[in-house]
């Protein structure tokens, strides 16, 4: 191969590989066994030559990389992975660096993951299969592990982009609930189809489903039954879910996170749920990761899995391909796929931005 590619990590499926020696790159895929590569570790990898990396969401990729890369006479930078909050796109803009992200392929693989948190604590899931698998279920009762109905109570979107409006599709239209949303742009093409369903339903003699666009985020919190973040992480987003936050909401509400852990101060919340029992979270991401913070893990009114959000199989397959193309792209001159540069995170793919 005419090109150096290197891949901080193994990645599924054999089609980004393909794609890339088919075009006169050889790929280099880190043999490393540790999971969180260091920057000395990347740099390593980097060397005297390469025109272009595939990194990961847990690497850190400021001045130091992107310089790095530069000298080594790279161009591209792909993060394997829709957010990007682990990547200084400014330096790397300074370094002439083309970055790259993985929008679109995870979209309906996330959304049905916050869909399982919110079910998952909707229904007290994780809990009863614990009680089952220690032995203590000793027969039926009215009581046992009572939980939410979804039906006809409200959904809050916080941020409808496009991962946030697929998990309020299928919330609306699978459980029929109702719509609060937050975001900077109007969600146009979500509030349709709210209206269209709500209409559906109503021509059926059901309950119609409503929608309404909140203008703050506290009106979602004070609302919503079950709250759903779905904001890109930056300045303006981390710790959007503090003690102040967690007190508007109801004593019963359910909160789901498969964004991103810092959006929530995740020590205020381990003192709400100690304080609120009935309150239930089902959470992705953490703000430490891996760690959780201390008391977390005690909580039961707490689902926890392990940054899954988008791992189906097809949707890694996407991202690997994705983020190849991504740098195949910028080496060959084709347009760059996907640039954090030209994304609206918040914005709803049928509405414009405001000029
Ligand atoms: C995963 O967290 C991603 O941003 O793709
Ligand atoms: C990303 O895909 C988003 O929903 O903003």
């Amino acid at each position: 191969g005419k090109y150096r590619v290197v891949s901080t990590k193994s990645m599924p499926g054999s089609r980004w590989i393909r794609l890339l020696t088919e075009q006169d790159c050889r790929v280099e895929i880190c043999t490393e066994t540790k999971t969180i590569l260091s920057v000395d570790d990347i740099l390593a990898l980097i060397g005297d030559r390469c025109d272009g990396v595939i990194g990961q969401l847990t690497e850190d990729w400021g001045d130091v990389l992107f310089s790095a890369l530069r000298r080594a006479g790279g161009t591209a930078f792909s993060n394997m992975a829709v957010g990007y909050n682990n990547v200084d796109v400014d330096a790397a803009n300074k370094h002439g660096i083309a970055v790259g992200n993985t929008p679109g392929v995870l979209t309906e693989t996330t959304a049905e993951l916050a869909a399982s948190l919110s079910l998952s604590a909707a229904r007290r899931i994780v809990e009863a299969d614990q009680f089952m698998r220690a032995g203590l279920y000793d027969g039926w009762l009215p009581h046992l592990f009572v939980g939410n109905l979804l039906k006809g109570q409200t959904v809050g979107v916080i941020g409808a982009g496009r991962i946030g409006s697929a998990y309020a599709r299928m919330m609306i239209e699978g459980f029929k609930m109702n719509l609060i949303y937050y975001d900077l742009y109007q969600a146009t093409r979500l509030e349709k189809f709210v209206t269209a369903y709500g209409e559906f339903l109503k021509a059926n003699g059901e309950q119609p489903v409503t929608w309404k666009r909140a203008s703050s985020m506290q009106e979602v919190l004070s609302e919503a039954d079950v709250i759903s973040l779905h904001p890109i992480l930056d300045k303006t987003t981390y710790h959007l879910i503090n003690k102040d936050s967690l007190a508007l909401m109801k004593k019963e509400a359910i909160l789901v996170n498969a964004s991103r852990g810092p959006v929530i101060d995740e020590a205020a919340l381990v003192e709400h749920l100690k304080a609120n029992p009935m309150f239930r979270v089902g959470l992705d991401v953490f703000e430490d990761e891996p760690l959780m913070k201390p008391g977390l893990a005690e909580q039961k009114n707490a689902v926890v899995v392990p940054h899954i959000a988008s791992a189906s199989k097809w949707t890694r397959e996407g991202m690997a391909t994705l983020a190849a193309l991504n740098v195949l792209g910028k080496i060959k001159g084709y347009p760059v796929w996907s640039d954090p540069n030209r994304i609206e995170p918040f914005l709803d793919e049928s509405s414009p931005p405001p000029a």
